[in-house]
Parts: structure tokens; C-alpha cells; sequence
């Protein structure tokens, strides 16, 4: 299966270990959003869609892609995240937007990354999280061992 992993990561880089770790697995290409063009998606089987969660969603400029893609009539398709926290909810836009695109979505993943807001990070838990930082280390090993694990199971979707 010729797969693409498109992907968006710039507060610790976490989603593309996440991203990196997963197209290891799949063999697949991967390309940063910012490089991305909508026309070369035909090419592919199957594409991936990873960023970190920023405000309760994935980056705005991995949802303006989608936007700007053609329909995609069926296109097998996954989505991953890392973040603070993990909501349900945080893959509820994506996963509109894909499917207004006629994309098939084959699974999702999401894991803890690290969350340094004002760029320490003394691994609190709770609302001071948001003053001290948490998941400090994540993804670890066991994150990308578990995000390998996820995408050699699309294989046999
Ligand atoms: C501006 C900003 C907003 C964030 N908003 C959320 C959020 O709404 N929910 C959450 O769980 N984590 C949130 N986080 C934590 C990130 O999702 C987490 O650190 C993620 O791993 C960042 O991915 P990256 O290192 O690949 O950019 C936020 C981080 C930043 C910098």
C-alpha cells in the first residue's frame, strides 16, 4: 500500500516522533503540511493526518489542507495526535472535515506530548499543568511502540 503521512509539529516536535515512528512502519513518505500539495494525494493508498492538539484541535494548518483538497472519493485514510491531555473530542473537527471529503477513515491514534508552556516543564498534573508543563518524556518508547503497533494494524484494513 503507497502511503503518505502528512503532518504538523512545532512545540516539541512530539507528533513528528509520533509521525516518524509510523512511516518506519508503513514505509511511507513524509511530508511536512507546509510542503504538502493537494494535487500529488492521488498517488497514494493510504494518507495519515498528525498534529499536535492546539485549543481542542489539530493545527489549523493540517484542517486548512484538508480543506483545500480535491474530493477524495474513498481514500483510505488515518489520523493521529499527540497532546496534553487526551479528548475524545479533539479529533471530532478532522475527522468532519475528512469526511466532507468523502475520505474513509480506517483508525486513529493519539498519545501524551510533551506540554511546556512557557518552555520549562517541572511535570505537574491538574490546571497548573498549564503554568508548569506535564508529560515530560512522552512520547517514550512505549508511545511509539504502541503507535507502531497502530499503524501495522492498518495494514490489514
Ligand atoms: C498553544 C498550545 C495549545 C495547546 N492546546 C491544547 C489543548 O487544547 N488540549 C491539549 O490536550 N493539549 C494542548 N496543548 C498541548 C499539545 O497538544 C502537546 O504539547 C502536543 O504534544 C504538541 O505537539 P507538537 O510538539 O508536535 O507540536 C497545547 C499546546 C500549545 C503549545
Amino acid at each position: 500500500m503507497k502511503t503518505l503521512i502528512i503532518y504538523k509539529s512545532y512545540h516539541h516536535m512530539s507528533t513528528e516522533k509520533i509521525a516518524k515512528a509510523m512511516a518506519e512502519t508503513l514505509n511511507a513518505k513524509l511530508g511536512k503540511v507546509d510542503d504538502a500539495k493537494p494535487e500529488d494525494l492521488a498517488e497514494y493508498d493510504l494518507i495519515g493526518f498528525g498534529s499536535g492538539i492546539y485549543n481542542y484541535k489539530h493545527h489549523k494548518d493540517l484542517i486548512e489542507f484538508i480543506e483545500n483538497m480535491p474530493s477524495m472519493n474513498d481514500k483510505k485514510v488515518f489520523i493521529f495526535s499527540t497532546s496534553g491531555n487526551y479528548r475524545e473530542r479533539h479529533h471530532n473537527l478532522i475527522k468532519e472535515k475528512l469526511n466532507e471529503k468523502g475520505c474513509k477513515i480506517i483508525g486513529d491514534f493519539t498519545c501524551f506530548g510533551e506540554f511546556r508552556p512557557l518552555g520549562f516543564n517541572l511535570n505537574v498534573n491538574g490546571p497548573l499543568a498549564f503554568i508548569f508543563g506535564k508529560n515530560k518524556g512522552h512520547p517514550d518508547e512505549k508511545d511509539l511502540e504502541n503507535a507502531q503497533e497502530f499503524a501495522k494494524s492498518l495494514l490489514n484494513e
